[in-house]
């Protein structure tokens, strides 16, 4: 496959940057991303890698922002037809707007229909690589995972499991869960750029049998990843004590059933117990933070500090449809400002980090993917850091690149992806298409933002 050159402002991390952030990040105002057979070969100084790969096709962007394309580390592809639903919380809002619209998905036409749409989303957003729960119907994995290999795009998904405290229709038990995520995890694992995560939904809604049953399933498949919900609201965390009377906590009812592990992602988790902590970071797991949506369902405050200077694993997500929206910028708006109500400003820096490289790190896929770096895949994203008139405004005073990325971080949202590459190709707005092939230097063309987006 031909060589391509994106030339335009760079941003890459080399480390932790909760840690240390100015160690961790690599910005070149003048830099470029030599991109073949799917993957970086290396990034560096636009001219020099010009110069030294005559033979590459270019796209300039100019002063745009080139950097790892977004990781979202949990959603439910499911619900995005009822993002944005009024006036509930969590366990009303699940019986209220969740449910019904989970069980619309036995119909696997229409499960395409919301994979095809939601892939479609998160691409426009600049996302490449989403995670997403599936519902409890197999053809719901089977159209996610098709979706994502259609575009060419890593995703990880599971089928979600539940055999109590959900609607008839809405419920397997301990037996067909672990069948049918066997069945799944086989046929899709590993299969291109396919992930499986074996999918408790939480605790009250799977019965002690079916909590085992999966855990021994990934006590044989530890390969495969795990994910679930914690300690995402107080009436929740109540519901969880009746249900699990000799459970030390939220986290045991996973714990004692072989669901805690260095492959587990354990969504939300804001209300978490000293020992919850302990144990989360003593076996590696990850822990990850849907901003929107714990401002949107009223779920608390998550102690991204606390977790972080814990060296916890920490990804970023939206949690579409509880999470109020698509997009990773706003995501980022939203941790910061939950930062700041907990009296911790977060950096750009670090925020766009969580977003590519804790999200990646969360799925163990660090290096992989959410990684602009030699060997990592070409999933990147092309920011306009002036894409509106008030972001423009704003960026115009800028003093240096936080300054110029910030207002972007804080007000952007689709309009500011002005590309999305995939496994080294260019996806535009108006639909997957191959990259414009040139040896001469062009300048990217700017979105057509009247394009009818995206078709459903
Ligand atoms: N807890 C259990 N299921 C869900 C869900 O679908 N969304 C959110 N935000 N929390 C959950
Ligand atoms: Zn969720």
């Amino acid at each position: 496959m031909e060589k391509h050159l994106l030339l335009g402002q760079t941003l890459a991390f080399d480390g932790n940057a909760m840690h240390d952030w100015q160690g961790a990040v690599r910005h070149d105002s003048a830099g470029g991303v030599l991109v073949q057979d799917g993957r970086i070969v290396t990034t560096g100084p636009g001219a020099a890698l010009r110069s030294d790969h005559p033979d590459a096709a270019v796209t300039d962007y100019g002063d745009s922002l080139i950097t790892a394309g977004f990781v979202d580390a949990h959603m439910h592809y499911s619900q995005t037809p009822m993002i944005a639903s009024w006036g509930k919380q969590l366990i009303d809002w699940l019986n209220t707007y969740t449910f019904p619209q989970e069980m619309r998905l036995a119909d696997a036409d229409y499960a395409r229909q919301v994979a095809d749409t939601t892939l479609d989303l998160a691409l426009a957003h600049g996302t490449t690589t989403v995670c997403s729960f599936c519902t409890i119907h197999p053809g719901s994995v089977d159209a996610w995972f098709a979706a994502a290999e259609a575009r060419g795009m890593a995703v990880v998904g599971g089928k979600t499991c539940m055999d109590r405290n959900a609607p008839e229709g809405l419920r397997d038990t301990a037996r067909t869960a672990y069948d049918d995520s066997k069945a799944l995890l086989d046929r899709w694992h590993g299969r291109g750029r396919a992930t499986y995560a074996i999918t408790p939904r939480f605790s009250p809604t799977s019965t002690p049998d079916q909590l085992a049953a999966l855990g021994a399933l990934w006590a044989e498949r530890p390969e495969v990843l795990m994910q679930t919900h914690l300690s995402e609201q107080l009436p929740e965390i109540d519901w969880v004590r009746g249900l699990f009377p000799q459970a030390r906590d939220y986290l045991d009812t996973y714990e004692a059933f072989g669901l805690l592990g260095a492959r587990g992602l354990y969504g939300h988790a804001i209300h978490l117990e000293p020992r919850e902590t302990e144990r989360l970071q003593e076996v590696a797991a990850a822990v990850v933070h849907c901003p929107t949506s714990n401002t949107f369902i009223g779920s608390g405050l998550f102690d991204m500090a606390g977790l972080a200077a814990r060296g916890l694993r920490i990804g970023l997500a939206t949690d579409t449809g509880g999470g109020s929206s698509f997009s990773m910028l706003r995501t980022m708006a939203a941790a910061y400002e939950i930062g700041q109500l907990r009296g911790t400003a977060l950096h750009p820096a670090q925020l766009l980090w969580l977003a590519t490289e804790g999200s990646a790190r969360s799925l163990h896929m660090g290096g992989r993917i959410g990684h602009l770096g030699a060997g990592a895949a070409a999933d990147l994203v092309v920011l306009d850091l002036a894409s509106t008139p008030a972001i423009a405004q704003r960026a115009a005073q800028a003093g240096d690149i936080w300054d110029a990325v910030f207002p972007t971080i804080m007000m952007g949202d689709d309009r500011a992806v002005r590309d999305t590459w995939v496994a080294g190709r260019r996806v535009l707005r108006q639909g997957t298409q191959g990259i414009s092939r040139t040896t001469t230097q062009t300048s990217a063309p700017r979105p057509d933002r009247s394009a009818a987006w995206p078709k459903p």
